[in-house]
């Protein structure tokens, strides 16, 4: 075999609560920003889809815990939707949501698939938001109660804890670029709003590590390496090295090292946008690292120096510091329009381990979004990604180089395996090893990249 893997490798999928689970009767679930924000403009949603028609987990998780088994899944990372748990501002823990937490990792574990869990994926309670959100920093307290309540209440048999999925992104999507709720454009919202969550990180791990749980906790995120146009010159790589802070070293840093790029907190500080914090935070996230890392990988940033400054007379935004750059006959995935660059994974991991004191890490998500994939269903109903098989082997060949090289990768899952519900892109780009067809309540059929990864699994390699 050409590329065989270490036994005991990770293998799997990922997905989360509010892109999976749906609203059902009876479920006591407290509103979330997406049901919010869907309630109230559902026109800015694909084809007007909303949160509550995902790919229904919570009524069909066994059956789906099933086709992950059948898919090859050793392993399997999900969240738990906060607005579940607390449902609104009483402090209360909605049973009805720790019932089904409970039956899904019981279900997982009895099925010999280990579950990871993560805390937060983009989903704040709308009671919470309606007063400010991560802005405010009495959210940080709030997420921590909730934290010491998921360790609490399924701690003994969860193993794999995470604080954060992407929490760039709440930044870019919120209080940047407008695709998430509350969709401000204002950059020192957004930076209190990413001190903010480092800070709930660490707090949470802290408290983690305090109660000497048998588990490790870390965070997910996405890592997109920065490559300037043209090496050779200084200023695409000077802006290329900006960009890299902003969007990976801001929480990579904080989140390993428990510190903060200088280079970001020296650019910050000449335009007077450094966050409020307190005495004691940078202490606290300095003495709580993660155990390990996710690392979700889709594509490169391809960066060249910043051509005009007119921008920056705007106000300031990250993007005033860098222009994106099209890098002629670059490989691209036409649906999502998201470059294709398998090496930007071995790239990642070799940065890991070069100067990340090689963490422990794993691929948490990796994935291809393609459109209309009904017009590839052969004429037993399969779908027939090849596309997809290939973007996978291209990805794990770079991920076989980097352990070659010493890289202490642990496992690799894919976006994901049920096709599911994706925020403002609803069911546009389907992701999944397995299709959802949400015309027959929602049926499965294992994709070919299904049946492929199961084989290849169960021989850790290909
Ligand atoms: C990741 C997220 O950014 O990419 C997922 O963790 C998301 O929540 C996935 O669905 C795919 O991106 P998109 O925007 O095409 O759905």
């Amino acid at each position: 075999m050409k590329y065989q893997f270490p036994e005991n490798f990770w293998w799997g999928s990922a997905a989360s609560g509010p892109q999976a689970e749906g609203i059902y009767e009876g479920d006591k679930k407290g509103e979330s920003i997406w049901d919010h924000w869907y309630e109230e403009e559902p026109e800015k949603f694909f084809n007007q889809v909303g949160p509550e028609k995902t790919s229904r987990f919570y009524k069909k998780y066994q059956e789906d815990i099933q086709l992950m088994k059948q898919t090859g899944h050793n392993s399997f990372r999900t969240s738990i939707q906060w607005s579940r748990l607390f449902p609104d501002n009483t402090g209360k823990v909605n049973q009805v949501g720790v019932d089904f937490y409970n039956a899904v990792i019981d279900e997982l574990i009895e099925k010999d698939i280990e579950p990871f869990i993560n805390l937060y994926h983009f989903d704040m309670p709308m009671w919470l938001q309606e007063k400010g959100g991560w802005l405010n920093r009495n959210t940080v307290e709030a997420y921590t109660l909730f934290a010491k309540t998921c360790f609490e209440l399924f701690g003994d048999r969860v193993k794999k804890w995470f604080t954060h999925n992407e929490p760039i992104v709440p930044v870019e999507g919120g209080y940047l670029y407008q695709f998430h709720y509350p969709n401000e454009v204002n950059m020192k919202h957004a930076v209190q709003v990413a001190y903010h969550e480092v800070l709930a990180s660490a707090k949470a791990i802290k408290i983690y590590h305090e109660m000497k749980l048998d588990g490790e906790i870390g965070i997910i995120l996405n890592l997109t390496p920065s490559y300037p146009r043209d090496e050779a010159n200084p200023e695409d790589v000077k802006a290329a090295t900006i960009a890299d802070a902003f969007f990976n070293r801001s929480f990579l840093d904080s989140a390993v090292k428990g510190e903060f790029p200088k280079d970001l907190v020296d650019l910050l500080r000449a335009i007077s946008h450094l966050p409020e914090t307190e005495i004691g935070d940078l202490a606290i996230i300095k003495e709580n690292t993660v155990d390990l890392l996710g690392v979700n990988y889709y594509q490169p940033r391809r960066i060249k120096a910043e051509e005009s400054d007119e921008k920056l007379a705007q106000g300031p935004m990250p993007d005033d510091y860098f222009d994106n750059y099209v890098m002629p006959g670059r490989k691209m995935n036409p649906y999502r329009g998201w470059e294709i660059y398998e090496k930007g994974i071995y790239d990642i991991l070799t940065n890991l381990r070069e100067n990340y004191g090689n963490i422990r890490c794993f691929i948490s998500e990796n994935g291809m979004g393609v459109e209309n994939e009904e017009r590839y269903i052969n004429k037993e109903g399969v779908v027939e990604d090849d596309y997809r098989i290939e973007f996978v082997k291209d990805h794990l060949a770079y991920v076989h180089q980097a352990l070659q090289e010493g890289s202490n990768v642990q496992g690799y899952h894919m976006w994901t395996c049920m096709d599911n519900w994706s925020w403002m892109n609803a069911y546009k780009n389907r992701y999944g090893f397995i299709s959802v067809d949400l015309n027959q309540e929602g049926k499965r059929t294992i994709k070919k990249s299904g049946h492929w990864f199961k084989e290849m699994t169960s021989q850790n390699g290909f």
